[in-house]
């Protein structure tokens, strides 16, 4: 199967690149499966709201992963539970999480399971990614391919975590950074990595944000208050995986762009 990924979705630009786009970039590479990060989707660039997801699944998204950002739009506890292709890092602590870490779907007969784990380098302290994936993809005996979202900061945490997990999973894609990396690579077991997928939305701005707070609280130190860059380009920014239906592995992984004034 060839499973497009779609790097962080940013704000209202990055919901209407999908919107506008989304097609177009299927058109071009014939997906099977197409998923999102969507934690950064709401019109502040923080969390999901019902709209947002609503929005990104017309546009043709078949799964929506999170992030750190997951529970920053409180809305999510009202649909979460619901969503079933709306999924949140799997390593939570705690019994109660609403949500869940991953969810399989059939695509032409062949079950893929996604899963979502958060890194811990530079993030909160959550339970350990690499244990517990390791654990979860042995309970999934079902599942013929494996994807894995691993939103995280660190380099060294995404390659360490692909490397554990090389062989077990079809694909290990990073998001969080929202700056696509230039290291596609089948690992030698048999999964597909790219430390990050990048970003959706506007292209010029701070990793999507004005630039002018974010450089300010660089110079005083002081917290300050965001906002989605709103004009300039708009880019879709992820990568597409094929993958061996039979042996779940990847045998290509390339990034994606998509720039609105190149279109
Ligand atoms: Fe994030």
């Amino acid at each position: 199967m060839r499973i497009l990924f779609i790097g962080d979705v940013v704000g209202n630009v990055g919901v209407s690149m999908l919107t506008d786009y989304l097609g177009k970039l299927k058109q071009e590479y014939k997906p099977q499966v197409t998923i999102a990060n969507g934690e950064n989707s709401t019109p502040m660039g923080r969390g999901i709201n019902l709209v947002a997801y609503k929005k990104i699944m017309s546009a043709g998204v078949d799964v929506v992963t999170l992030g750190n950002h997951a529970w920053s739009n409180r809305d999510i506890n009202d649909f979460i539970d619901s969503e079933k292709r709306l999924i949140r890092p799997f390593n939570f602590p705690g019994k109660n999480v609403p949500g869940k870490g991953y969810t399989i779907i059939n695509v032409n007969g062949v079950k893929l399971a996604i899963l979502n784990f958060q890194g811990r380098v530079f993030m909160d302290n959550l339970d350990d990614p690499f244990s517990l994936c390791e654990q979860l993809i042995g309970e999934l005996k079902d599942a013929d391919c494996v994807f894995v979202d691993f939103h995280a900061e660190a380099t060294s945490e995404k390659l360490a975590f692909a490397k554990y997990l090389d062989g077990k999973v079809s694909a290990v894609v990073g998001t969080h950074t929202h700056v696509q990396t230039n290291d596609a690579r089948i690992l030698p077991g048999g999964t597909g990595f790219l430390t990050d997928a990048g970003m959706t939305g506007p292209a010029d701005g701070m990793l999507g944000m004005q630039d002018d707070t974010v450089i300010q609280r660089f110079l005083d130190q002081r917290p300050a208050r965001y906002s989605v860059k709103e004009d300039g380009r708009g880019v879709i920014s992820g990568c597409v995986i094929d993958v061996d239906d039979t042996t779940g592995h990847a045998k290509k992984i390339k990034p994606v762009n998509l720039f609105d004034n190149e279109v």
